[in-house]
């Protein structure tokens, strides 16, 4: 979290108080560091200098068209999952020479649409998809290229709801059908079988996982190729788990990626969302409510679970730091909840938070990926603001939704 840093009592993101911003803004709203974007994003640059590799932003972690422009001057593309995602990425300036398609539910329209826009590769997630691109491709008299995703059957440990490449989930072809696939990719006369894509989880820490679907994969690549198929792409999908107390080991993935994976004309694709964006915002929010029972204090925020769905979703444990640190500790157990008429709309609880008052303002960390874009309107509450940092000054880059415009749907 170097970017956010206590100077003094006060946290700050890029040099800027946050609590000055609080004077500015209604909360909650986001607050994203520019800088952190960026560093996220060399860091890969930098382990890839030497490698033909397309770095593709996966959409589905953040959409906020102000970050994706960012994302898209740092040279990335994009991978998307619906129409409205490939809309966004091209709206933000990224080709659709760059843009990979995923998702294992493509409509007509969507296919269609990726098509006509120069869709550098649609990942494909059944036989009978393969057929539809095919058709599609064969009515606007364009060769598409595609990549067939596997399921390679790992079972990375990571919460159960986001894991995607164990044979149970509903992702990818089981590797059994693969080469007969390519056998019969004659049949497919307007699609260019441009090689394989996995993505076997997210919020993944360990490199084991990562290493398995690589070996698997490569032994599948070596198989197709001695049938004279030249595997073009490699997909490794994204999944790169955020810590703040364990860093990932991210120099010894990219060596593995290399070894198993390099070779001149052939092209790694990347699709990284938490781990270019996860880290560069902080939810912030402010104390309504201070309820204290026998066992336990209730510290009752105007964040809920709309706004931030993970820890109720998956049970993730995201860090709380207050907006003014002092040393004072709460001796009892302290529960921060939301509004929401759930019970699930619970953030932390801790055993050793500071004394905090009602209207105290504090920070959800790590709040950058599957936030803003899982957020909802449940219980009629308005999108809330975001803001970037830039050097010690803010900007609005999407306004709270208007209430007038929720109750008049
Ligand atoms: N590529 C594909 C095909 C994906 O399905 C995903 C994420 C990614 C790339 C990016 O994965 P990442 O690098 O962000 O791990 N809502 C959950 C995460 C679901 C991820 C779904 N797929 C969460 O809040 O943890």
């Amino acid at each position: 979290m170097s970017n956010f840093q206590y100077q003094g009592e006060n946290l700050t993101c890029e040099n800027l108080e946050i609590d000055s911003i609080t004077r500015d803004l209604e909360t909650p709203f986001y607050c994203y560091s520019s800088k952190k974007i960026r560093d996220n994003i060399n860091k890969y640059k930098n382990n890839l200098k030497n490698s033909n590799s397309k770095i593709c932003f996966a959409l589905k972690a953040n959409s906020n068209i102000e970050l994706i422009k960012i994302i898209a001057q740092q040279g990335l593309g994009a991978d998307v999952v619906s129409m409205g995602e490939f809309q966004k990425a091209l709206k933000a300036g990224i080709s659709g020479k760059d843009i990979v398609f995923s998702g294992v539910g493509k409509t007509q329209k969507e296919i269609e649409f990726a098509i006509k826009n120069h869709c550098f590769q649609i990942n494909a997630e059944s036989l009978s998809e393969i057929k539809k691109i095919n058709e599609i491709a064969q009515n606007l008299n364009i060769k598409q290229n595609i990549g067939i995703r596997i399921n390679p059957d790992v079972k990375p440990e990571t919460h159960s709801k986001i894991t995607t490449g164990s044979i149970e989930n509903k992702f990818g072809i089981p590797i059994s059908e693969v080469k007969n696939l390519f056998n019969q990719s004659n049949l497919f006369e307007n699609l260019n079988f441009n090689g394989l894509a996995f993505h076997i989880g997210s919020q993944i820490m360990k490199l084991e996982p990562f290493e398995e679907a690589c070996k698997i994969t490569n032994q599948l690549v070596k198989e197709i190729e001695n049938n004279d198929f030249k595997i073009k792409t490699i997909d490794v999908g994204g999944g790169i788990g955020i810590d703040d107390d364990e860093e990932f080991q991210f120099e010894n993935y990219f060596n593995l990626i290399d070894l198993y994976f390099a070779k001149k004309d052939r092209m790694i694709i990347f699709e990284p969302g938490r781990t270019i964006i996860g880290n560069t915002a902080l939810l912030i929010s402010k104390i309504l409510y201070i309820k204290e029972t026998e066992d336990k204090i209730f510290v009752v925020i105007d964040a809920g679970m709309n706004d931030f769905m993970r820890p109720a979703l998956y049970g993730a444990v995201h860090d709380i730091l207050p907006i003014l640190k002092s040393s004072s500790i709460e001796k009892k157990t302290i529960e921060i909840v939301g509004p929401i008429c759930e019970t699930s709309d619970k953030f932390l609880t801790s055993d050793n938070f500071q004394n905090v008052n009602e209207g105290d303002f504090i920070a959800i960390s790590n709040a950058g990926a599957y936030g803003s874009s899982m957020s909802s309107n449940y219980n009629i509450r308005p999108n809330i603001a975001e803001v970037l940092v830039n050097d010690k000054k803010f900007s609005i880059i999407r306004k709270r939704q208007s209430l007038e415009d929720l109750i008049n749907q």
